[in-house]
């Protein structure tokens, strides 16, 4: 064994009802690494976070903490051995101030009889210095920004003498700059010794952050790579065990009439104003710009979760008005939010009753459910999306990240929309389901759908969108087609730098 071993997996199973979550899953951590985590949706690489996390139980399996086995774990005794995990959804306390959540459990280990608030904020403030955040501790958690959120939770794993660090995609809704200053945070850390996990659905990140990359695929471990002799390709071969093409199938697809056009648009509530835009049938707008620009603002209030109080929105060349999402879901508007894993999915209610929530209407005759429609569309969906799942009655909890994201994208796909506003649509989804996705973009605009895409991956936008509209500061800066498109130039745009191309 290397030295420097922290943390080995050996031979993990992990079934539910037989099947196999994880099928004899090893892993390796050694002192000061980066250490990659890769796999399709549902090839296990939560499940052995929870499991080294004390989360969850192995069936079988020995694993072993710089050395030692255990033979009992549980989240407290995992934290105890120097084990933290940050996981996509920042897991804050919102109600209590940064430093409080990054002080809280420390009187333990310290021995601290009371709780002593100036050593408190003092040693929050020392542990934000050392990830550089520029958060005050007097904070209450709910105002911080997502990236602020994940910086507090890797300075309180710091707080608990964390020797290992796992970040389950961490940087799925992080801009560049939170993510450069992620990993400069990384580096530093690895640089002192702590060893890090890493999962991550970007590729293009491993080669800049990870040393070595461990692959999952079914359930079982197929390799593990020093990052610098294996390529995007090769990775992409293991992880879904064929060659794939990772080239946009963006095809032309004629663009029909206006479908969506908003006229001097503006809401109050959430700050966008004087957005002229218009969709045609056919047509796939790619909405980019910075996190903060107000992409997903203006999605909320095409939505009518925010409404708008300027201006119109206008619908195959007549005014509507959109106040609610019942309106926009009347209208064929269908919204695929961002934050799906909160907002997307009913955990506890089967696959079947997910995909067909929004077109139950649809389904129903004289005020009864046709059943059996409702089953086709399911099955449809599962298999259209490639959902891995036990079948169309499990409950969504029991699906893995991505393909509870797959569920929420079929419950809009399946309400036979006019209008699709796409927030992130391929977040947190596999590189092989990433293309289904977009193929299914593509088939859906050559049936005359109109479609907004918001993305934060300018490859997305620039292969996927017929025209690119950029926001920056609440309005929509400037229009460009995608023939005149260049990533350099959408930056420019989305900074602030020059515009007036409406
Ligand atoms: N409570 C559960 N009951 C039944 N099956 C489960 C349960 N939890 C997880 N699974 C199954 O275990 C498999 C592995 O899931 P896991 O969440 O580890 O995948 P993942 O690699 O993290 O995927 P993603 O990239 O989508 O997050 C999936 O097929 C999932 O459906
Ligand atoms: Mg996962």
């Amino acid at each position: 064994m290397h030295p420097e071993v922290l943390l080995s997996a050996s031979a993990i199973t992990k079934s539910y009802d037989g099947v196999h979550a994880l099928n004899r899953a090893s892993f390796e951590l050694r002192a000061g690494e980066v250490h990659a985590l890769i796999g399709e949706n549902g090839a296990g690489k939560s499940t052995l976070i929870k499991i080294i996390t004390g989360a969850l139980e192995a069936d079988e399996g020995e694993l072993r903490i710089k050395g030692e086995v255990i033979s009992h774990n549980s989240p407290g005794l995992a934290k105890a051995r120097g084990i933290a995990a940050i996981y996509q959804q920042p897991a804050l306390f919102p109600e209590l101030t940064v430093a409080e959540n990054i002080t809280m459990g420390l009187e333990n280990s310290r021995a601290l009889s009371r709780v002593d608030w100036q050593f408190r904020k003092k040693r929050a403030k020392d542990l934000l210095a050392r990830v550089e955040a520029d958060i005050n501790p007097d904070t209450e958690a709910s105002a911080l920004s997502m990236p602020q959120q994940q910086l507090a939770e890797i300075a309180r794993a710091l707080g608990a003498q964390a020797e290992v660090l796992i970040l389950d995609e961490p940087t799925a809704s992080l801009s560049e700059k939170d993510v450069t200053h992620l990993f400069g945070v990384l580096r530093q850390l690895r640089s002192e010794g702590v060893g890090i996990i890493y999962i991550s659905h970007r590729l293009e990140e491993l080669p800049v952050i990870a040393d070595r990359v461990t692959v999952l695929r079914d359930g079982c471990t197929v390799a593990t790579h020093s990052m610098g002799e294996i390529d995007r390709q090769q990775l992409i071969q293991l992880m879904v065990g064929r060659e794939l093409s990772t080239v946009f199938p963006k095809r032309q697809v004629a663009i029909g009439s206006d479908v969506l056009e908003l006229r001097g648009l503006g809401c109050s509530t959430n700050g966008i104003h004087e957005v002229n835009l218009t969709i045609h049938a056919g047509e796939v707008v790619g909405l980019a710009g910075l996190v903060g620009a107000g992409r997903t603002e203006l999605a909320r209030t095409i939505f009518g979760l925010e409404p708008a109080d300027k201006g119109e929105i206008r619908l195959d060349g007549r005014p509507v008005r959109i106040q609610s999402p019942a309106e926009a879901i009347k209208a064929r508007i269908a919204y695929l939010p961002e934050d799906r894993r909160r907002h997307g999915v009913i955990p506890e209610m089967p696959l079947d009753a997910n995909i067909t929530l929004a077109s139950l209407e649809r389904l129903s005759r004289f005020g009864s459910l046709n059943f059996s429609r409702e089953r086709e569309l399911a099955v449809e969906y599962t298999q259209r999306m490639g959902i891995r799942a036990d079948g169309i009655f499990s409950p969504v909890a029991t699906l893995s990240g991505g393909n509870q994201q797959k569920v929420a994208l079929s419950r809009w796909l399946a309400t036979g929309p006019r209008i699709l506003v796409f927030d992130e649509p391929t977040q947190g989804i596999d590189v092989g389901s990433k293309s289904e996705i977009h193929g299914l973009m593509v088939d859906l605009a050559s049936q005359g759908v109109a479609i907004l895409m918001i993305s934060s991956e300018l490859p997305e936008i620039l292969g996927m969108s017929d025209r690119i509209a950029v926001m920056h500061k609440g309005t929509i800066k400037a229009i460009i087609d995608r023939a005149q498109a260049t990533q350099q130039r959408v930056l420019d745009l989305a900074l602030g730098r020059g515009g007036a191309e409406c």
